[in-house]
């Protein structure tokens, strides 16, 4: 199996790392515009396979997408990442055209690919690569969900005192911090649910935290997160290429499911070797259901700008 990841910036050199690290690909192949910092950052990678134990090669190559030829996974992070105070929807005029024209450049050597968009404002990135690939849309997935799924399991352990591999909690909606939907009623501990354990109070916190999660790495940094992104990134790419057909978080083209359509937005599905296998439909209640449908909105406002700028 071969894979590509586009983007040698710190979120695709480490799910890179992470890719390799797992054994995933026969072949790996990093990509970057900048002249030999893929290269680079792949011969330090592998410099690590005598130490770690791995077997997996990867090759950096410089925008060369000849080399990137039958990958079966692609995943595309190109584009600038946050600065502090910035959100990822600030973003969308430099990446709207550097994530379309990585797609097409993919696709001329590549044209069965499997996608996942890392690049931000990822819920319209998502879609601008469902509409300017052609691709069937279990083939473009969005990845955010299982990101942020992580850091409300993390803010949620802190709160419980409890570790994060117990828990089970899921966000939905958009990849932004006003439009995630973390179903904090839907957590549990050990199938126990969260709710019984922590007062009002403490599931505020746990909700601003998460929502506010990646502007707060960004703060602290001063550039966006890329450990648990990048690990995030890998764990689907895993499910995909070794059929695990584990239910993800993830941005799936919906089509009259949660009943939106013409749309990208958070919501769990079973990711397998096809991608994405099935979206699941929660039974949502009447608070719930009006989040997801707000923030359809303010996605489909910023899906908007992609025609307004013309770049669909
Ligand atoms: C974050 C970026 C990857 O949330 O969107 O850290």
């Amino acid at each position: 199996m071969k894979i590509t990841v586009v983007g040698a910036g710190a979120v695709g050199a480490t799910c890179a790392d992470d890719i390799a690290r797992k054994a995933l690909a026969e072949e790996l192949i990093l990509l970057d515009i900048k002249e030999g910092l893929a290269e680079g950052k792949s011969i330090d990678m592998m410099q690590t396979a005598a130490l770690l134990g791995f077997d997996s090669k990867i090759k950096g190559v410089t925008n060369d997408y000849a080399a990137t030829a039958d990958s079966r996974v692609v995943v595309i992070t190109s584009g600038i990442p946050r600065k502090p105070g910035m959100t990822r929807e600030e973003l969308i005029g430099t990446n709207a055209s550097i994530v379309k024209t990585v797609t097409e450049n993919i696709l001329k050597y590549s044209p069965n690919a499997i996608i996942i968009v890392v690049s931000n404002p990822m819920d319209t990135m998502n879609y601008l690569t469902l509409k300017t690939s052609g691709l069937p849309k279990n083939q473009v997935i969005g990845m955010g969900g299982s990101l942020d799924s992580a850091r409300f399991k993390y803010y949620l352990s802190r709160e419980l005192g409890c570790s994060p591999a117990d828990l089970n909690a899921v966000v939905i909606g958009g990849h932004g911090d006003t439009t995630m939907i973390p179903l904090i009623k839907h957590a549990t501990w050990n199938s126990l649910p969260v709710t019984q354990f922590l007062n009002e109070e403490q599931q505020e916190r746990v909700i601003k935290d998460t929502m506010g999660g990646g502007a707060t790495l960004t703060k602290l940094i001063g550039t966006s997160a890329w450990y648990a992104p990048g690990a995030a990134t890998a764990g689907m790419v895993e499910s995909i290429v070794r059929d695990q057909k584990k239910l993800i978080s993830c941005g799936v083209a919906l089509n009259g499911e949660y009943g939106q359509q013409d749309i990208s937005l958070v919501v769990p599905a079973v990711l397998g070797k096809n991608g994405i296998e099935k979206i699941l439909e929660l039974r949502l209640d009447d608070e719930e259901k009006a989040a997801f449908n707000k923030s359809a909105e303010a996605v489909r406002a910023m899906n908007n700008v992609l025609k307004e700028t013309g770049v669909l």
